[in-house]
C-alpha cells in the first residue's frame, strides 16, 4: 500500500499530525508539504490523506484549491480528510465538510479532527491578537488528539 499524505499548515501542527498519522499507517507513507514541495504524481499513490487547518472558520484556500483541482483523480483512490481544529465555534462535520468539495468529502472513507496547537512565539502579531481577543487564549499549548490520530489510521489500515 502506498499512501500520500498532503497538508498545509501555518505554525506547524498539523505537520507533527501528518508525522504521527504516518507512524500509525501501514505500508509506504509519503508527506508532501503544498505549500513548499512539489507533490508527486497522485496515480501511484493507494490513498490520498489531506489535511489542513482551520483558521477563522476556513481551511487554507491552497488545499481547498488542490482538492478541487484533483477531484476527478481522487474518486478512484481511498480518501482520508482531516483538520487541526480548536473546534471552539463550528460543528464538528461543518469544519471538514467546509474545508473540501462535497463529492470529495462524500468520498472519503475516513474523517477526523486532529485536535489543536497554538504556539504563541511562533505567531504573528494579528493571529496574536485574534487569538487573545476571540478565542481568550494567551499562552501556549497542545491539544494534538492522538487517538483520533490512530482511530483515523485504523481505519485506513483495515479497509
Ligand atoms: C489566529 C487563529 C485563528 C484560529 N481560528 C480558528 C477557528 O476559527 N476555528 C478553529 O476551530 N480553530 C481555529 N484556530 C486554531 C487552529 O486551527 C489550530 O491552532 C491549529 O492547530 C493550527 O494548525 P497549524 O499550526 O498547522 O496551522 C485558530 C488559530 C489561530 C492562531
Amino acid at each position: 500500500m502506498k499512501n500520500l499524505i498532503v497538508y498545509t499548515t501555518k505554525y506547524g501542527s498539523v505537520e507533527k499530525s501528518s508525522k504521527k498519522l504516518k507512524e500509525h499507517l501501514q505500508g509506504e507513507t509519503t508527506i508532501i508539504n503544498l505549500k513548499t514541495e512539489n507533490v508527486p504524481d497522485i496515480k501511484d499513490f493507494d490513498r490520498i490523506i489531506l489535511g489542513g487547518s482551520i483558521y477563522l472558520g476556513k481551511v487554507q484556500k491552497q488545499l481547498t484549491k488542490f482538492a478541487c483541482k484533483n477531484e476527478r483523480l481522487t474518486s478512484k483512490k481511498k480518501i482520508g480528510l482531516f483538520v487541526n481544529s480548536g473546534k471552539q465555534n463550528e460543528k464538528k462535520d461543518d469544519q471538514l465538510k467546509n474545508s473540501f468539495p462535497e463529492k470529495l468529502y462524500d468520498n472519503a472513507v475516513v474523517t477526523g479532527l486532529f485536535g489543536d496547537e497554538i504556539t504563541i512565539e511562533k505567531c504573528s502579531f494579528l493571529d496574536k491578537l485574534a487569538l487573545r481577543i476571540i478565542k481568550k487564549v494567551t499562552i501556549s499549548y497542545s491539544n494534538i488528539d492522538d487517538r483520533a490520530i490512530k482511530k483515523f489510521a485504523d481505519i485506513l489500515n483495515n479497509l
